[in-house]
């Protein structure tokens, strides 16, 4: 019987090939948000590399909504072609090309990881970053030594939600299948949801409902020009990581509201409201440590779910579906680590034992290759 992790599934009117999916993982690594052949050979390795899905990094809606200098954006009509060449070669290879639109209010104008993971410093400048004041639901810096962002005021949200809805189109007409909106790690949308950055008393902020108006109104304006046979998901964060933030009873009914305008799929994670953008630390770091904020959202909200976070193993990641956890298996660093990573997970299930489903430049010799060694026996130091 073919593992549940190999059975194509159909959302909507888009068939993916297998279950898994590649995390969005930022490179920052773009020029004025103009994706380039970094990010084609990126993306590309996981397409030939066999996964199902493969989502492009957070995507900035605005230029203001970028987190580092080096993010992709789609703020002008002059980012559609290099990403729709990605898309394409995706699409070629056998993967749903997928984007993740993204804002990250306060948590703009950062340092890249690799120089800091903080507030841009004069090093950073000196490299030929540019420093930006960035926007936020409230006037509340990350933290000690951050900016303090500007509040948007109500036509600025609208803006923001107009911004996002813009982005999609382009999305679209680069050629992506799949619009996932970035709602988590402490980023725009998360702000907006959570009491933390949130101190509005507006029709978007005060309680949660209110707090919940402006992802869910770019939630359904998204849906309303996103073709209707394609999907759209959201990703957030079942719980802020700090004191006072966001309960998973809150995500629970935003997942709930979230089905309700037309979202298909919620990618459980977590974290980032104050700090790194994912909740990678803790003493509960165990493998798969946010499955089971994936299966409560599917069992209490009743949408689909998306499961990420150290699924690391074909094996981890079979079971997760078979008991009925989520319905995806996202993979992020597993990915980088084994570009091949899906294919490798056939082995292990016993679906492809001999390379006879890799792509076919590489298939052919791979077998004749399995034959010698199995001949050979292993390699002896
Ligand atoms: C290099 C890198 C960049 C990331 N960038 C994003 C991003 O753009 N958007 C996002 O939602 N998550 C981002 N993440 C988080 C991953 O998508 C994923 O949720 C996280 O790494 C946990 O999954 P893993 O254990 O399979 O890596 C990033 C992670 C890494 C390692």
């Amino acid at each position: 019987m073919t593992p549940l992790l190999f059975t194509p599934l159909t959302i909507r009117g888009l068939t993916l090939s297998n279950r898994i999916v590649i995390s969005p993982m930022a490179q920052y690594s773009a020029v004025d948000g103009i994706a380039n052949d970094w990010h084609l050979v990126q993306y590309g390795r996981f397409a030939v590399g066999g996964a199902g899905v493969v989502t492009l990094e957070a995507t900035a809606v605005t230029r203001v909504g970028r987190i580092t200098n080096g993010d992709v954006g789609l703020w002008s009509d002059a980012h559609i072609a290099p990403l729709a060449r990605i898309a394409a070669f995706l699409k070629a290879n056998g993967a749903v090309p997928s984007i993740q639109l993204a804002h990250a209010g306060r948590k703009g104008s950062s340092q890249r990881p690799w120089h800091g993971n903080g507030p841009l410093v004069q090093a950073d400048i000196d490299r030929g970053d540019e420093l930006w004041t960035p926007v936020a639901p409230s006037a509340e810096p990350l933290g000690e030594g951050w900016l303090c962002p500007t509040a948007l005021d109500d036509d600025g949200v609208l803006s923001l939600r107009d911004a996002f809805v813009t982005a999609a189109h382009r999305a679209l007409a680069a050629g992506f299948e799949i619009c996932e909106i970035h709602a988590a790690h402490g980023y725009m949308l998360h702000q907006f949801l959570s009491p933390i950055a949130n101190r509005r008393n507006d029709r978007w902020g005060g309680d949660a409902e209110r707090r919940r108006a402006l992802p869910l109104e770019i939630a359904r304006a998204i849906r309303a020009v996103w073709p209707a046979e394609r999907p759209v998901f959201l990703r957030l964060s079942m719980v802020d990581g700090s004191e006072g933030g966001l309960t998973e009873a809150d995500q629970v009914a935003f997942s709930a509201a979230l089905k309700a305008v037309g979202v298909d799929m919620v990618v459980a994670s977590s974290g980032g409201m104050a700090g790194s953008a994912t909740n990678q630390r803790g003493p509960n770091r165990v493998y798969g440590f946010q499955v089971p904020f994936a299966e409560r959202i599917k069992r209490e909200a009743g949408i689909a779910t998306m499961a990420v976070g150290l699924i690391v193993d074909g094996r981890q990641a079979e079971a997760i579906l078979q008991e009925g956890r989520a319905d995806l298996i996202a993979v992020g660093r597993a990915a980088l680590e084994d570009p091949n990573w899906a294919l490798h997970a056939k082995a292990a299930l016993g679906v492809d034992t001999r390379h006879e489903t890799w792509p076919e430049q590489h298939g052919w010799w791979m077998t004749q290759r399995d034959r010698v060694l199995e001949r050979l026996g292993p390699w002896q130091p």
